[in-house]
């Protein structure tokens, strides 16, 4: 692991702190960044939410997540019992002005003023307004204290602008961290040193050479235990609105002129504003829903989504979308940007794809393949580029595509981290490149609301797909109606 820099101490309190988030993310990220000594003793991370608990029930479940969450061979029981020791426990009604406010207010005294406070509201979004106000009124907010908002911020542009709002009474924008997990995976930030260290690319990077890209986050599991959330969500909301639109921003987006946070996330909204509009009449030309239907991934026979739902529960919400999308601008010019997504696919796998143009004339006498960029976001992330090549014989000029092959985990020998490990420690150091502001939220709520409108307009529903497959047929004539076809042989 290359060497890192101890943080500066500080007070982190998480509300929505018995939720899965917690357990299954934040938690084992913040024992990974002690366990490499990234943060000091003297750090507390305050659990909050409505249970009643005490600081050692919370402790007893914060050490059952990091036994399931991290890898036996990262833990250690002594520095377990050393991290447990920097963990407390506040129960307190977030939105309520009441009493149990208390509880958490005493943990902070007047000698704990300088030091840096985080707030992550890891709640229902429609909280985190009374939050930030309850914050406010009980005198929680220092000038070194910031808010971290997960992701969904609303439910559309409508919702997202109120809570933005709400939020903006009580923190400046700079203070405002909105989370994107996908922004502190790895390879998402290694695709701005690909681009932009790596001229070679960079010459290549627009319509002239490029005929389609493909943006795919693709996952085995279900619903699991959040078929509540999700159904109220579905996949445009959960996955294409923020994760989705944010890697396209970083494949499309113009050079900035450093890595300056204000100037990355200005070409990011640049992206998002040269998106073409999608009218209510265009929908069912570049946008398929599908739904899961019983099937088998990976060997197991799974459930149908309206089972897991819950018996007798009819639901017209998406498991998966696909949606063509264009990039007005003179670098793209109409080059596709299909993006996908879904739930019960048959492999759990994040990559782009970029589809370079065919050779305008074959002098083997046979079709070529187009060479293909393929950058893996997850799992075995790195870079994969096709060429084609002689195949080796005596049997003439016959070729076939062979892949130049980069393990960034085997070139680097290092353990990746898990996204929530960075961008925890960019809310404490204060870093807010790899958040989003707030007019790209509301950038990205404005593109996809006329599908979510269409969708909830009732007209069709869902096409059904069988859980195992890479999601409906409607999906691949979609493609298909522009000659393409969609990256399905990845394990
Ligand atoms: C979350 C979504 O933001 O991302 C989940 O709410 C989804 O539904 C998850 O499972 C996928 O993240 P990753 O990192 O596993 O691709």
């Amino acid at each position: 692991m290359p060497a890192m820099s101890e943080i500066e101490t500080f007070d982190y309190v998480v509300f929505g702190a018995t939720g899965d988030l917690t357990m299954r993310k934040l938690l084992p990220a913040f024992y990974h960044r002690f366990r490499d000594k990234q943060i000091p003793d003297t750090a507390r991370i305050i659990g909050a939410a409505r249970s009643q608990l005490s600081d050692e029930d919370f402790r007893e479940r914060a050490a059952k997540a990091l036994r399931r969450f991290v890898k036996p061979d990262a833990l250690d029981e002594a520095l377990v019992q050393r991290f447990l020791g920097m963990v407390f426990y506040s129960s307190v009604n977030g939105a309520e002005a009441e009493s149990s406010w208390d509880n958490l207010t005493r943990l902070f005294g007047d000698d704990s003023r300088d030091k840096i406070r985080v707030f992550y509201l890891a709640t229902s979004p429609e909280l985190y307004g009374r939050i930030c106000e309850n914050l406010a009124t009980k005198q929680l907010i220092t000038p070194s204290t910031r808010v971290v908002l997960e992701k969904p911020i609303g439910h559309d542009l409508e919702t997202a602008r109120h809570i933005n709002d709400q939020v903006g009474k009580f923190f400046a924008e700079s203070s405002i961290f909105r989370i994107d997990h996908y922004l502190g995976k790895e390879t998402v930030q290694n695709l701005i040193a690909l681009r932009f260290a790596n001229p070679v690319f960079e010459r290549l990077w627009n319509a002239d050479a490029i005929d389609h890209v493909q943006i795919t986050a693709a996952e085995t599991v279900g619903v699991e235990g959040r078929g509540d959330y999700y159904d109220n969500s579905g996949a445009l909301r959960d996955m294409i609105q923020n994760h989705l639109l944010q890697v396209l921003c970083l494949v499309a987006m113009e050079p900035p002129g450093s890595l300056d946070a204000d100037n990355l996330r200005n070409e990011k909204l640049k992206v998002l504003r040269a998106l073409k509009p999608i009218t209510a009449a265009d929908v069912p030309h570049v946008a398929v829903r599908g739904q899961y239907g019983r099937g088998s991934v990976g060997g197991d026979i799974v459930p149908a989504y309206l089972e897991e739902l819950g018996e007798g529960r009819q639901s017209d919400t998406e498991t998966f979308v696909a949606i063509k999308a264009e990039v007005h601008s003179w670098r793209w010019g109409s080059v596709p940007f299909y993006l996908r997504s879904g739930k019960r696919l048959p492999s759990k796998v994040s990559e782009i794809v970029v589809q370079f143009r065919e050779t305008p004339w074959s002098i083997f006498g046979s079709k070529l393949e187009p060479n293909r960029l393929i950058i893996r976001l997850q799992p075995e992330e790195g870079i994969q580029l096709s060429i084609m090549s002689k195949d080796p014989g005596p049997d003439g000029m016959v070729l076939r595509p062979a892949n130049i092959d980069v393990s960034f985990e085997k070139a680097f020998s290092t353990r990746y981290p898990d996204a929530y490990e960075r961008l925890l420690m960019d809310t404490v150091r204060g870093d807010p490149v790899l958040f989003m502001r707030r007019d790209e939220v509301e950038a990205a709520w404005t593109w996809v609301e006329p599908i979510l409108k269409a969708w909830e307009s009732k007209s069709g529903t869902p096409h059904h797909y069988s859980a195992g497959t890479w999601g409906p047929d409607a999906a691949r004539a979609l493609i298909q109606s522009s000659g393409h076809a969609w990256r399905e042989d990845m394990k």
